[in-house]
């Protein structure tokens, strides 16, 4: 038995798949295009382990695809490849068009053909899960309860946009071609291997960099953070026990305003690292422009997941954040490449 993960070379994938190898001998074919975003250091653990075959490739080539589903015959599919990063789309669309619409559509073509040609239980078990963010559903005011699965899509961004429109043409799939499709629309995520453009990460790094932390507009902007671990065990009870056709909103009952999460940072490295100049790093918090159309707040109301699939986070805010810091501060080799590109000039050697 095996199943396919794409794009587990980036922050939730490579997170899933070391979860997942900790939790079963399944085998996972993880598929990944290895951009800027994909490192496969997050899962160099691995290194020497059969039960993860790493492939180099994108969602959307159906050739590529097509030979590894016939070869390996997974029973599953989770999509987390996508571009992620709201300012990237609003710099420059394009790619989030191509990977998060037309790459998810093209993926969803080669496993309708191969679903097509199962038969008996592997027909009937199979799933294609879609890992989805909660920014579909646009923005809230201060008082309006959380986004709920019935709550109407509004996405502000490119990205968001991007994604809506995937999350769309899963639902047809379903609907249309009886394709046994699970969607997932996640919070904020925060915890190892965070690629240090998002703002935790970058708050993180830009505080021991003696750099500035930067916030857009006034910083009351709210977000509901969710520790990345908690994604996965929600990931794999929506994969066991989802209802083929139905949306799971997953979030961790964590609403923060940006500047509260920048300030716990702030305090956990005083106690943990305090800088060189003796000096709080909160003194390093500068307010910048604002992000163009920036969603003021974020919640989730993760209770069908709870009611229904009796999920639950493990993690508080203060013991995620707290770990995370940690992570960081045992990982700076691992920050280091990022940021210095190098683990770049290292897969291109490898895959050139
Ligand atoms: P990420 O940017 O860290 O990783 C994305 C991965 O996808 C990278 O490894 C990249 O190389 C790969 N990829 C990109 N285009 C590809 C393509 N065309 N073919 C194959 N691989 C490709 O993203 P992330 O934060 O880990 O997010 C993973 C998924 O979860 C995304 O779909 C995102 O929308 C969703 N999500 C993220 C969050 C969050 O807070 N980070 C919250 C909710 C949902
Ligand atoms: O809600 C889920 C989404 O969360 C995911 O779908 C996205 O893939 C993921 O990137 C994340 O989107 P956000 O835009 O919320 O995350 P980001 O870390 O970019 O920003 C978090 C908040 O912090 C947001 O209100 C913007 C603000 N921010 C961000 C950066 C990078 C700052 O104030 N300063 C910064 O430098």
């Amino acid at each position: 038995m095996s199943i396919l993960v794409t794009g587990g070379a980036g922050f939730i994938g490579s997170n899933f798949v070391l979860e997942w190898l900790a939790h079963s001998d399944e085998t996972i074919i993880n598929l990944d295009k290895l951009t800027y975003a994909g490192n496969l250091q997050n899962l160099s653990s691995l290194e020497g382990d059969d039960r993860h075959i790493f492939v180099r490739g994108d969602i959307g080539d159906q050739n590529l695809v097509k030979d590894l589903l016939e070869k390996h015959q997974p029973r599953a599919i989770i999509n987390f490849a996508a571009e992620s990063h709201v300012d990237r789309s609003i710099l420059g669309p394009d790619e989030f068009v191509q990977t998060n619409i037309v790459g998810t559509f093209r993926l969803l073509e080669t496993v309708r053909s191969y679903w097509g040609n199962l038969t008996g239980e592997a027909k009937e078990d199979f799933r294609f899960l879609h890992v989805s963010t909660d920014e579909v559903y646009g923005t809230l005011t201060e008082t309006e309860p959380g986004f709920t699965e019935n709550h109407p899509y509004q996405p502000n961004s490119p990205y968001s946009a991007s994604k809506a429109a995937s999350d769309h043409l899963v639902r047809s799939y379903f609907h249309t071609y009886g394709l046994p499709v699970l969607t997932t629309n996640c919070s904020n995520n925060y915890g190892p291997y965070h690629f240090p453009e998002k703002l935790i990460p970058l708050i993180i790094h830009n505080a021991l960099a003696g750099k500035q932390l930067p916030i857009y507009g006034d910083g009351q902007q709210v977000r509901d953070w969710l520790y990345v671990t908690d994604h996965c065990s929600a990931i794999r009870t929506v994969l066991s026990k989802g209802e083929p056709g139905e949306t799971y909103n997953v979030g961790g009952w964590n609403e923060k305003p940006n500047l509260e999460v920048v300030q716990t940072l702030c305090s956990i490295l005083d106690e943990l690292q305090p800088s060189e100049s003796g000096k709080p790093y909160s003194d390093q918090i500068t307010y910048v422009k604002d992000r163009p159309g920036h969603d003021r707040r974020y919640a989730i109301d993760a209770r069908k997941l709870q009611r229904e699939l009796g999920w639950t986070p493990g993690e508080t805010f203060e013991t995620g954040i707290r770990k995370t810091v940690e992570w960081y501060l045992n990982n700076q080799d691992w920050v280091e490449n990022v940021t210095s590109g190098n683990y770049r000039d290292w897969m291109e050697a490898q895959y050139s």
